[in-house]
């Protein structure tokens, strides 16, 4: 069932678990995370950037494609369609009137006080609705569509509280040394953050920059209060890979289903993967 992300990830703070969002850049990777969810009767939140959903055509597009392919499918495990990293009141309005049922407001560049209202605002308009709000503060690293930064800053615990207590938010996503895209090195997570962050405001974190996090801290990252991890680049790696290898292999092929098919079901494998490390298998 189509739902919000309120309760999925309640539950997965509750069980020591961590519900995963993995972003859709096209059909095939719906495809590809709404069956893997199903066979690991996982919760599953679908992430769409703003850029995906331009690519895919809009915000309509992609909550059509999503209910037509649960539709087909059968699905009977919680899916929430989920505006990741949302810029703006109107996007996020734009994308709950579409049939969004969560979004992020992601006003993490802005000063706390406006960020504070930027989120009570979208607070407001979602929860009337029934729709989850993620909020976010500090800066993560690296690069994801239009959300480009040029360094990382750790999310302060003072603000954090601050946001929380001044805001309805569902969950918030501190950012703790985590980055879009592959890292440098060992990711540097700030743990001690972390758990002061997780048991002031008693919220489900959210972890962004899920891809190349090494499991250890993902259990850490989870025993904390992390209930949603968001992960896309290995998807797109994993994907891309298996597009490279039919191409370079057969330099006849043209029908595109000959391709996108074997990345559909590398997308798959990966998403699997991450779901029974998160914890989230079987859990639905
Ligand atoms: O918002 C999306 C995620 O934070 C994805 O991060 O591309 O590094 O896996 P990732
Ligand atoms: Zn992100």
């Amino acid at each position: 069932a189509l739902v919000s992300m309120k309760e999925m990830m309640n539950k997965g703070k509750k069980a020591g678990y961590a519900v995963g969002q993995f972003n859709v850049n096209n059909l095939e990777y719906a495809q590809a995370i709404l069956q893997a969810a199903e066979e690991e009767k996982s919760p599953v939140i679908l992430g769409v950037s703003e850029g995906a959903a331009r690519y895919m055509g809009g915000f309509t597009v992609v909550v059509n494609i999503v209910k037509g392919l649960m539709h087909d499918y059968g699905t009977t495990v919680p899916v929430a369609i989920h505006l990741d990293h949302g810029s703006s009141f109107e996007k996020c309005k734009a994308a709950i009137d579409a049939g969004f049922t969560s979004v992020m407001i992601d006003a993490s560049s802005k000063p706390l006080t406006e960020n504070i209202e930027l989120t009570n605002k979208v607070v407001m308009y979602a929860h009337e609705r029934g729709v989850s709000v993620e909020a976010e503060l500090g800066v993560v690293g690296g690069e994801e569509d239009d959300v480009v930064a040029d360094g990382v800053i750790y999310a302060d615990p003072v603000e954090c509280k601050k946001l929380v207590d001044n805001t309805n938010i569902d969950c918030l996503a501190p950012a703790l040394g985590s980055v879009h895209g592959p890292y440098k090195g060992e990711p540097n997570l700030g743990f001690e953050e972390m758990e002061i962050i997780s048991n002031q405001s008693n919220l489900p974190l959210v972890l962004h920059g899920g891809t190349g996090i090494p499991t250890k801290d993902i259990q850490r990252a989870i025993s904390l209060g992390t209930s949603k991890i968001n992960v896309n680049t290995e998807n797109q790696i994993e994907g891309t890979k298996a597009v490279r290898n039919v191409l370079l292999e057969d330099l006849n092929v043209y029908d595109p289903r000959k391709y996108l098919g074997p990345m559909r079901e590398a997308i798959k494998e990966t998403v699997i993967e991450k779901m029974r490390e998160f914890g989230s298998s079987q859990q639905a």
